[in-house]
C-alpha cells in the first residue's frame, strides 16, 4: 500500500517499495479558488488519468524527459520520484482566464507569440506572479533550470498544439510542472489533464476543461471523456 506523502486538490502522492518510485492516486475531486470550493464526480479521476498517461506518453515518444514510468490501473499510475520546482510555468496561445481579466482583453483572440507567465506554488500566498529574477531570488531554482524549464515548456507547446488541432481542439493555455531527478535531470512531472489547461471545440469553441466546472457548464466527466476519446482517435491514427 505504501505511505500516503501528499494528498492534494486532485491526486494523492504514495511511497511504492522502489524508493525511487511513487504511486499517484487521481481522486473524483475537482477544486476552484485554491480548493474553496471542492466537489465530488464519479468517475473524474479515471478520466483525468486517462488524458495524462497518453499526453506523457506521447510526449516521451517525441522526446521529452518526463518522471512518467506507467499507468497501475485506471486510476494510479507510476512516476518517478523528483524533487518538484515550486513554480507553475504557465503559457497562453490565447486569451482567457486571468490574462483576460487582468489586462482587460477579449477573451478568444489569439496570441501573436505565446504568453509565458511564472508563478509560485504556495496556497497560503495564493500562487503569487514569479519572474525569473523573483524565482532564483526566492530560491525555487537556478537561472539555467528557470530556462532549461521553458525550453521544454516551449516544446511541449508546439507539440501539443498540434496534437490538439489533430483532435479538433484548441489549446488555449495550460500550466505545466517541473522536478528534479535524484541525478539532477530536470522532467516534466505533475499530470496533464483538463484540470490545468483550457481547451475549446476547434468549430464552436465550446469548453471541454475544468471551466465546465468552474463556470457551471456541464457534466466535467462526460467532458473529460471526450477529450481522451478525441485524442485516443489521433495517436491510434499516428
Ligand atoms: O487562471 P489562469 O487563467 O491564470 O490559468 C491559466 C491556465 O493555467 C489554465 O489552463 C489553468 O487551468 C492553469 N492553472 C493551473 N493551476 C493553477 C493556475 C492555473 O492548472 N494553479
Amino acid at each position: 500500500m505504501g505511505e500516503l506523502l501528499y494528498s492534494g486538490k486532485a491526486k494523492q502522492m504514495w511511497t511504492t517499495e522502489d524508493p525511487d518510485l511513487l504511486r499517484v492516486v487521481y481522486l473524483d475531486q475537482a477544486t476552484m479558488l485554491n480548493g474553496k470550493r471542492k466537489d465530488h464526480f464519479v468517475g473524474k479521476g479515471t478520466a483525468a488519468n486517462d488524458i495524462s498517461t497518453l499526453v506523457f506518453e506521447y510526449l516521451i515518444r517525441k522526446g521529452i524527459p518526463t518522471h512518467f514510468v506507467k499507468r497501475l490501473s485506471p486510476t494510479e499510475e507510476l512516476v518517478k520520484k523528483c524533487e518538484m520546482i515550486r513554480l507553475e510555468f504557465v503559457t497562453r496561445n490565447i486569451v482567457a482566464g486571468h490574462f483576460a481579466s487582468r489586462f482587460g482583453l477579449k477573451e478568444g483572440t489569439p496570441l501573436d507569440q505565446p504568453v509565458e507567465e511564472t508563478f509560485y506554488k504556495s496556497d497560503e500566498l495564493d500562487d503569487p506572479f514569479a519572474n525569473e529574477s523573483d524565482a532564483i531570488a526566492i530560491q525555487a531554482c537556478t537561472a539555467n533550470e528557470y530556462q532549461q524549464c521553458w525550453e521544454l515548456a516551449r516544446r511541449c507547446n508546439v507539440l501539443l498544439t498540434a496534437l490538439f488541432a489533430k483532435a479538433g481542439m484548441k489549446l488555449v493555455d495550460f500550466k505545466l510542472e517541473f522536478g528534479k531527478l535524484a541525478d539532477g535531470t530536470l522532467v516534466l512531472a505533475d499530470e496533464f489533464s483538463p484540470d490545468n489547461c483550457r481547451l475549446w471545440d476547434r468549430e464552436t469553441n465550446a469548453h471541454l476543461d475544468k471551466d465546465v466546472f468552474r463556470k457551471n457548464l456541464g457534466d466535467i466527466t462526460t467532458t473529460y471523456d471526450e477529450v481522451y476519446e478525441r485524442l485516443q482517435k489521433v495517436v491510434m491514427e499516428e
